[in-house]
């Protein structure tokens, strides 16, 4: 159950698991080679691990940007069950009966949002130390001329405008699940309304 930082080695697939950044070791529940399967259709081949790039060019928080990968990847995967799975019961007529099921999609508009960020977190730590990728590194790439102090006002900006977006977004949600589904053939008029 357990891997380490390879520099060149098979590489297992994680479903679930934990890094250990200090001792380089995995933890989890894994399909061994299953890494360099998805790379090469050979669960023998090498991939190219960590301790190949010297220590200074390692993302620092390995165990964070493989905790948020596997968010995003769960999510992605459980919205496609959901909507699978939805399909079924829709062919049978049976999808409207399941309220629990309805519930549930009603609360799953959430699931995507979280997953952009996590995707995002992935993207900007696992690039890490660089701002573009062996070109620019991160430390090298910040402005002189801009104080902390304007870097966080712009944070808090953007915070106020982003929130607001958020409070609109679950409003118009909410009076659209309110509303219920809308018969466009029959009532054309409350359609127009409803748009
Ligand atoms: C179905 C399973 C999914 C797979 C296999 C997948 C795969 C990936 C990969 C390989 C990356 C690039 C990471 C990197 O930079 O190295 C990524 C980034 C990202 N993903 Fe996913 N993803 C999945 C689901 C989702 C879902 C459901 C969402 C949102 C609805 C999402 C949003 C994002 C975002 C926003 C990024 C960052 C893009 C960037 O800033 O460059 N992903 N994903």
């Amino acid at each position: 159950m357990e891997g380490h930082y390879e520099e060149s080695a098979p590489a297992d697939l994680y479903l679930l698991g934990w890094v250990n950044d200090e001792t380089q070791e995995v933890t989890g529940l894994k399909l061994p080679g299953g890494l360099s399967f998805m790379i090469d259709q050979d669960f023998e081949a090498e991939v190219t691990g960590l301790n190949a790039f010297p220590k200074d060019e390692r993302p620092g928080q390995v165990n964070a940007v493989f905790q948020f990968y596997h968010i995003m990847i769960s999510i992605g995967m459980l919205l496609i069950g959901l909507t699978l799975y939805a399909s079924f019961l829709w062919w049978r007529g049976t999808l409207f009966k399941k309220k629990w099921l309805l519930k549930i999609f009603a609360f799953s508009v959430l699931l995507p949002q979280i997953a952009n960020q996590v995707g995002w977190f992935t993207a900007e730590m696992g690039r890490q130390p660089w701002i573009v990728y062996g070109h620019l590194r991160t430390d090298e790439g910040f402005s002189q001329e801009v104080s902390s102090n304007q870097v966080l006002f712009s944070l808090i900006l953007f915070l106020v405008v982003y929130a607001i977006l958020f409070i609109l977004f679950l409003y118009s949600v909410n009076k659209k699940i309110k509303h219920g589904p809308y018969d466009e053939a029959k009532n054309p008029d409350e359609f127009l309304n409803y748009i």
